[in-house]
């Protein structure tokens, strides 16, 4: 074995700091020799920490999800962040609510590799196996009246719109409200869910939980057609940090909805021929716009103009 994969065993074999001292004895050679190493094997994709009196600890290997990684890529954002990681759970949302329900603070981060029970709008089925895919939940605690929960939805699909163009060179799409298209597949969603005081309106909390495919190949039957992944094998640190700070970017930005816009650069509703629900009666209509709450503004058959806030549109023809 080469030096440097002599080194990288070490690291991996050692949760804690081996200073380049030790590794250095061990391997007969001079600190300079393994510092060259551990440079070479930043360049290869590892993330190693080089901390002075300490040495060197790996953040990252194999994909695996590690908070000091995406506090590392947070940058500013990382300071109050809490994150905690399951290998499995029930639902990141779930848990995130007990959890806000007992106290949690603000920017407490959920995230799971495993979901026995990810669910999205209207109580479905959010389909979520093992490795394949990441599944996260943020705890936000706004301390103004926000008025529009469905600016917190197209907030977080514009974050994630965002951070998968930066990552992979794709471009993804908005289906109003609250999922991500790939080549007219879904593969990511979106469940906002926010706890108020019924008197007065205001805001406890709101729990964003965000379910993306990354690599996903085999999908339960009933969504085989409709459900696709990412398809390419990055960095589940990565791309978890760049959309949480692209949330972050906008939320501390709020009331100001400017972030509509670019919701509206990778919508890929307008001109879609829909049918939409009223009080349980189906209609159907053309869509012609986002307000700028994040509203779809649909013009209907009978000629009327409508803005939906809320519920789900099927678009007839992609
Ligand atoms: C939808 O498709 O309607 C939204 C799906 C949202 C899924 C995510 S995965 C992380 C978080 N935990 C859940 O149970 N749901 C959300």
């Amino acid at each position: 074995m080469s030096l440097k994969d002599n080194i990288l065993e070490e690291l991996k074999n050692n949760r804690d700091f081996i200073s380049g001292q030790a590794l250095a004895d061990k391997y007969n050679v001079s600190r300079g020799a393994i510092w060259k190493s551990i440079n070479t094997l930043k360049k290869d994709g590892y993330v190693i920490d080089s901390v002075t009196n300490k040495g060197y600890k790996i953040l990252s290997q194999d994909n695996v999800i590690s908070s000091d990684e995406i506090k590392l890529y947070l940058g500013e954002y990382s300071n109050n962040i809490n994150i905690q990681i399951f290998d499995s759970i029930d639902s990141t949302n779930t848990k995130l609510k007990s959890m806000a329900t007992e106290g949690a603070p603000e920017h407490t981060l959920i995230i799971a590799n495993h979901q026995t029970n990810g669910h999205g709008r209207f109580g479905r089925n959010f389909y979520s196996p093992s490795q394949t895919g990441t599944y996260f939940s943020l705890l936000l605690k706004p301390d103004f009246n926000i008025t529009s929960a469905t600016l917190i939805t197209s907030m977080t699909a514009v974050a994630i719109c965002k951070s998968i163009e930066l990552l992979t060179g794709k471009t993804p799409g908005i289906k109003w409200i609250n999922d991500i298209y790939l080549d007219n597949k879904k593969i990511a969603g979106i469940l906002t869910e926010a706890s108020t005081d019924f008197e007065t309106g205001m805001i406890h909390y709101i729990i964003i939980g965000i379910g993306i495919n990354i690599s996903t190949k085999d999908f339960p039957d009933e969504i085989a057609d409709k459900a696709g992944s990412l398809g390419e094998n990055i960095s589940k640190n990565k791309l978890i940090s760049s959309i949480i700070s692209n949330i972050y970017d906008m939320y501390y930005r709020l009331p100001d909805s400017g972030f509509i816009n670019t919701y509206r650069h990778y919508s890929i509703m307008i001109g879609k021929s829909i049918t939409y629900k009223i009080k349980n009666v189906t209609h159907t209509g053309t869509v012609t716009g986002i307000d700028d709450f994040g509203g779809l503004i649909v013009l209907s058959k009978n000629g009327d103009t409508v803005t939906l806030t809320s519920g789900e549109v099927t678009i007839l023809s992609f």
